[in-house]
């Protein structure tokens, strides 16, 4: 079996670094992230894009570029192509048609945060949509790194919309809680207690207000959440961002005049 991956970066390093064997090549764009992960022993080669490879995983950053590198890939082996970026759901036909019968597909995005190891790459439930690929063969790619409960499987179109979507959502329930500490302070009521108050309820979660939406995954997946599913004039989504955007911009004049008399 020879392995590679396509991508790597902050979700291509924390594959390499929580698999226990290194038996991946890797490709990078930028030589200096491929010369890294050689030297620390992450990757076992430099991959080439002319080789056969019998499982490629692919944790490039836009769903253009999953295209362009599918568009490459050597097929001969009859792959496992494993799209770890997030994609477009409507990219997810045009893949299907274009590729699917040349390899053994899954779209298995990721759920990842960075700050905390036990909730990343292999440790935590993820959805995963196959084409052409049994669920043996798909487990075939990380053997016993990855264990069969924390996959839930489905179509690769609906893998890649529930990624789009539990971000998107995520980014609704943060901008409810903004909007309403923005509500607080202009009537000088103390936001975290009655946060506090408030979610003593069983049934209620009410977030955190911190520093706005930050972070590209965030930000990028409401907006293509909002075109695919083409949310028109009126909506809960569209909203979000705009209070986002106010909370920002009312946190950015606050530092601004921090040593005068701030009000929200
Ligand atoms: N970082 C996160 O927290 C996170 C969480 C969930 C999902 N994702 C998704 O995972 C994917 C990867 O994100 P990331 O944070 O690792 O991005 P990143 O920018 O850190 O890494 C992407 C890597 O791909 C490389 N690359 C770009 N074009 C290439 C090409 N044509 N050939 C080879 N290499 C190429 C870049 O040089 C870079 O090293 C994205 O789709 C992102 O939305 C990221």
């Amino acid at each position: 079996m020879k392995k590679l991956i396509i991508g790597l970066g902050t979700v291509g390093t924390a594959i390499l670094e929580d698999l226990q064997e290194k038996d991946f090549a890797g490709i990078d764009i930028n030589q200096e992230k491929v010369k890294d992960l050689y030297q620390k022993g992450l990757i076992n080669e430099e991959g080439s894009f002319n080789r056969k490879y019998s499982h490629i995983v692919i944790t490039v950053n836009s769903t253009n570029l999953v295209l362009n590198i599918l568009g490459k890939l050597n097929y001969e082996l009859n792959p496992l192509v494993c799209i770890e970026s997030t994609i477009c759901p409507s990219a997810v036909g045009k893949v299907i048609d274009q590729f699917g019968k040349k390899c053994k597909l899954a779209v298995f995005p990721h759920r990842y945060f960075s700050k905390d190891r036990t909730k990343r790459v292999f440790n935590l439930k993820r959805v995963c949509g196959l084409y052409n690929c049994s669920e043996e063969n798909f487990f075939s790619l990380y053997g016993d790194n990855l264990p069969k409960e924390n996959v839930l499987f489905t179509t690769p179109f609906l893998a890649a919309l529930s990624k789009i979507v539990e971000n998107a959502y995520r980014y609704l329930e943060i901008s409810i809680a903004e909007e309403l500490k923005l509500l607080c302070n202009k009537k000088n009521i103390d936001f975290e207690e009655l946060r506090m108050l408030v979610n003593s309820k069983w049934n209620i979660n009410m977030l955190e207000a911190r520093d706005g939406i930050k972070g590209s995954c965030l930000n990028n997946d409401i907006l293509t959440f909002i075109e695919f599913l083409e949310v028109r004039k009126i909506s809960l989504f569209k909203t979000a961002i705009d209070i986002d955007n106010k909370y920002k911009g009312i946190l950015e004049r606050r530092t601004l005049t921090r040593s005068g008399n701030y009000r929200w």
